[in-house]
């Protein structure tokens, strides 16, 4: 079988590119920007439109790249498979011994290779996927499938791709990227899946349009209530804790489980699959260190985009 980077060469031959973060290019595809021969990709997208089908039941978990991605795939794993795993006090758990992306397997992948590991096939698919809405599977929306959103404060979206692209770039012995051309990049759109701001307006407009199926939730309110929100977020899925649970402290267990300070420590050393050393996704794990990165005049240009493009939302970062 061709691989999907040939079959789909020609047609991407003709989009629209420009230089990437971490791959050499970025390619805009249906109004996004997307890698190309990556896991990740333009090509994986137009592969899943083509040929994924979604089940009913299956859960999907949409991101941009840093905004919390890892966190998210570690509560949500959790809180799904949370019974397997309680006889022993979660001392067998996969998070305490495998990076949150290997547990929780990335849409874009399944076209690319086969399972991953601990995904049972009996129980509740559960995806992560990076993929604009106006560019998923039609399946997932004709199934009217559960849908869980994250979005983070943009200023810190910028600081931690920065940050983790030069990381790469540096392992793959790359120029590094100033912040000054970051900012530039990020502030026209161009980053993996973006533009951001069209990202977020797209899976806020099904969230008003289906509240029932789509969780919107933001890296700034489940750090400061991270209790409340991994409680409603437990519900949401179908998994709601019981009053047992809550009174024997399985949430407090499953919120510390999922702590930047417990996965940071698991994963400081080895790589994922593709490559990624495993502590790449584990920076600072704060809000607001934009202040640290960004000039007064950076933040205003961004707040301005922010208001312009998000200002009916009412997300409060
Ligand atoms: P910083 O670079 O600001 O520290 P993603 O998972 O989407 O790639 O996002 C990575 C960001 O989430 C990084 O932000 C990382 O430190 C932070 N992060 C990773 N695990 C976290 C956790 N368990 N709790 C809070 N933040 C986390």
């Amino acid at each position: 079988m061709a691989s999907i980077f040939e079959t789909y060469k020609d047609k991407i031959a003709t989009l629209p590119k420009e230089r990437g973060w971490i791959t050499k290019d970025h390619y805009m595809y249906q109004g996004f920007w997307h890698q190309s021969r990556h896991v990740i990709s333009v090509e994986s997208t137009m592969a899943l439109q083509d040929t994924f089908k979604a089940r009913p039941t299956d859960i999907y978990m949409v991101t941009l790249p840093k905004a919390g991605t890892t966190w998210l795939k570690a509560l949500m794993f959790a809180l799904v498979n949370r019974t397997r795993y309680k006889n022993d006090g979660l001392s067998t758990h996969p998070l305490l011994v495998s990076n949150p992306h290997n547990c929780l397997p990335q849409l874009e992948m399944e076209v690319v290779r086969n399972t991953p590991s601990y995904v049972d096939p009996h129980s509740t698919r559960l995806f992560s996927t990076h993929i604009p809405v106006t560019s998923l599977p039609q399946s997932i929306l004709d199934h009217g499938c559960r849908i869980v959103y994250m979005c983070r404060n943009p200023k810190d979206v910028l600081v931690s791709l920065f940050h983790f692209a030069n990381k790469l770039r540096r392992h793959n012995s790359s120029d590094l990227l100033t912040f000054e051309e970051a900012f530039k990049m990020f502030s026209k759109g161009m980053m993996v899946n973006g533009p951001y701001w069209d990202h977020v307006k797209g899976y806020h407009k099904v969230s008003l349009e289906h509240p029932e199926n789509v969780f919107f939730l933001t890296y700034e309110d489940l750090t400061v209530d991270t209790m409340n929100n991994v409680k409603r977020l437990a519900k949401f899925l179908g998994y709601p804790f019981t009053k047992e649970e809550e009174a024997e402290g399985v949430v407090q267990e499953i919120v510390r489980l999922c702590s930047f300070e417990n996965l940071s420590e698991v994963n400081k050393h080895g790589d994922l699959r593709e490559g990624i050393p495993n502590d790449a996704f584990f920076r600072k794990g704060k809000i607001r260190d934009w202040t640290n990165h960004l000039t007064d005049e950076m933040s205003t240009i961004l707040d301005e985009i922010t208001k312009e493009k998000l200002h009916d939302l009412n997300i409060s970062f």
